[in-house]
């Protein structure tokens, strides 16, 4: 299997995107430690993970509090001793216009997008450098930016700086990582139909303006965004380091926007 005997952790996993990615690597043979705020959710899909054969754990954190991260980190270590693969996934959204936004919620985003991807990764970083002192493979990481690290939207001004952050953090890491080993990537989403963004597309306008800037015409799904995750965390992508894989139906490339069907 693609990632057997692999321990990966996923942030953001009690639901979304997260949560597919932690289904796909435990599927594909990895422990998997799914660490959310939302402890009944994320409890709810370790059991049915656990139920289909799968090993599986869940951890309550705060991917932006220091000592939630440390105590993830060891709680992660005392349950499958290794970190091989960790996913900074976790994310939320801001939604004011540019001149209302309120500085708290600036902050807010920033320090669960941005911080909490840095504490995470680092955390993970100096786990996996003590590893491979031990002879373990080196490990990788995995960080969850968007197609709004170059796209500017006006009513999610903090969400928009926190992914661009993301895109420049994981070149950085990747650079820093290099020389031991630990390859370093994101991945950037267009539009995927996490329970949000089902609610979303309910209203027919919206729909319209978002496959309007979607060359495949559909939303991408969870699983997709799981497919890319399972791909980068394997040795299938052992020379790839610093780089952002957009999927996104082909909004970058496009410009103008595709003729609707009736
Ligand atoms: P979601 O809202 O469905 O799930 C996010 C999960 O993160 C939730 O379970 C939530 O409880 C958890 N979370 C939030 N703050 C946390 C914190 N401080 N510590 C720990 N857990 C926390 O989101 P979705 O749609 O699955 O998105 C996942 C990631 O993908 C996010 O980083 C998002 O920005 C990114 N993304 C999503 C896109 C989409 O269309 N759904 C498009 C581009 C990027």
């Amino acid at each position: 299997m693609l990632l057997s005997s692999k321990v990966a952790l996923i942030t953001g996993a009690a639901q979304g995107i997260g949560q597919a990615i932690a289904e796909r690597y435990a599927a594909d043979g990895a422990k998997v430690v799914l660490v959310d705020v939302n402890e009944a959710a994320g409890s709810d899909v370790v059991h049915a993970i656990v139920k289909r054969g799968g090993n599986a754990k869940f951890i309550q954190a705060d991917v932006a509090e220091k000592l939630d991260v440390h105590n993830m980190m060891a709680a992660a270590l005392e349950a499958y001793n290794y970190v091989d693969i960790m996913v900074c996934n976790a994310g939320i959204v801001d939604d004011a216009s540019f001149l209302d936004l309120k500085e708290e919620d600036f902050d807010r985003v920033l320090r669960t997008n941005l911080k909490g991807t840095f504490l995470c990764a680092q955390a993970a970083a100096r786990q996996m450098v003590k590893q491979i002192a031990d002879s373990r493979k080196p490990g990788t990481i995995i960080n969850m930016s968007s197609i709004n690290a170059f796209f500017g939207l006006p009513d999610h001004v903090a969400y928009t700086a926190s992914k661009g952050g993301i895109m420049q953090l994981t070149r950085a890491m990747a650079v820093a990582l290099a020389p031991h080993g630990i390859r370093v990537n994101a991945i950037g989403p267009g539009s995927i139909e996490t329970p949000l963004l089902k609610e979303i597309l309910k209203d027919e306008a919206v729909r319209q303006m978002v496959l309007s800037r979607t060359p495949l015409g559909r939303v991408g799904q969870p699983r997709e965004i799981a497919a890319i995750a399972a791909w980068l965390a394997s040795d299938e992508a052992s020379y790839i380091t610093g780089e952002t894989i957009y999927a996104d139906g082909g909004r970058l490339p496009l410009n103008y926007i595709m003729a609707q069907k009736n």
